[in-house]
């Protein structure tokens, strides 16, 4: 039996009349990168803000580490928070404080370290994202690519042992790109944070991916779950077999 970091069971999501999906079960297994993929309007975000408690579905169970998420509250739902750190599409930084002060506030916020010591931590996450000696510099004042490391150094202040991600590589050139999709994988090697990342770039798919969901918009669920060589080998399936294969049916 795999370790599973969340467990994820018979969860419905609904917008008034129009259901997103029903019942869907799925485990994510601790220190992988776990893809959610499927084309537009399928449900990737919607299951992303779900896990991350922005979301409220119809029923369904979601448990980290064991211990259930929807429905907790007070010292239990802040432990679950703690657990993980989500990257915002559009990188989630505050325009008017450098990068140092934008990853300095969740430290501030949350624990009760000394300025120098939260000073340290600051410039260890930059760098450990590449993005050492841009301490003083506004978002406005650096690239795509590096907004998205800068927003990964805050995500990661507070050590958290999941890293949720939407579309990282979204409005980025493909070098940029493929540059993120590295870091991901080197963070994910060298900390072991999982990393549950939504996508439907079959580049990042190849390069990250250790195991995938696909969900599909008319089936209102998952159609292949298991490992990313497990799920690409699916030639039964013409919905799965042609996202991978990028056959366009008129
Ligand atoms: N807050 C909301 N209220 C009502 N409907 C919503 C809401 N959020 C999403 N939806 C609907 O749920 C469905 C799934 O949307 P979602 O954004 O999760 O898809 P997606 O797979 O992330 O698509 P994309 O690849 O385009 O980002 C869509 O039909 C969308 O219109
Ligand atoms: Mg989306």
């Amino acid at each position: 039996m795999t370790d599973a970091i969340i467990q994820v069971r018979n969860l419905t999501v609904r917008f008034g009349e129009r259901t997103v999906f029903e019942n869907i079960s799925f485990d994510v297994p601790r220190g992988k990168i776990f893809v959610i993929l499927g084309g537009s309007g399928c449900g990737k975000s919607t299951l992303l803000r779900t896990l991350t408690g922005l979301v409220s579905p119809i029923c369904g169970s979601i448990q980290y580490d064991g211990i259930e998420f929807l429905g907790s509250t007070g010292l239990e739902r802040q432990s679950i928070l703690q657990k993980f750190g989500i990257l915002f599409q559009s990188g989630g930084l505050l325009n008017s404080m450098t990068l140092a002060e934008n990853i300095a506030l969740p430290l501030q916020e949350a624990t009760l370290l000394p300025d120098e010591r939260i000073m340290e931590i600051v410039r260890m996450k930059l760098a450990s994202v590449g993005l050492q000696g841009y301490e003083t510099f506004l978002p406005g004042e650096i690239s795509g690519g590096m907004k998205k490391r800068a927003g990964i150094a805050r995500a990661m202040a507070l050590d958290p042992a999941i890293l949720f991600f939407d579309e990282p590589s979204a409005g980025l050139d493909p070098i940029s790109s493929a540059a993120l999709d590295k870091l991901i994988r080197k963070l994910n090697a060298a900390l072991g944070t999982t990393m549950v990342v939504v996508t439907h770039e079959l580049h990042s798919i190849e390069d990250i991916a250790d195991e995938v969901i696909m969900l599909d918009k008319s089936a209102r669920g998952i159609i292949a779950q298991g490992s990313l060589s497990d799920v690409k080998a699916i030639t039964d399936d013409r919905r799965v077999y042609n996202f991978f294969h990028r056959v366009v049916e008129s």
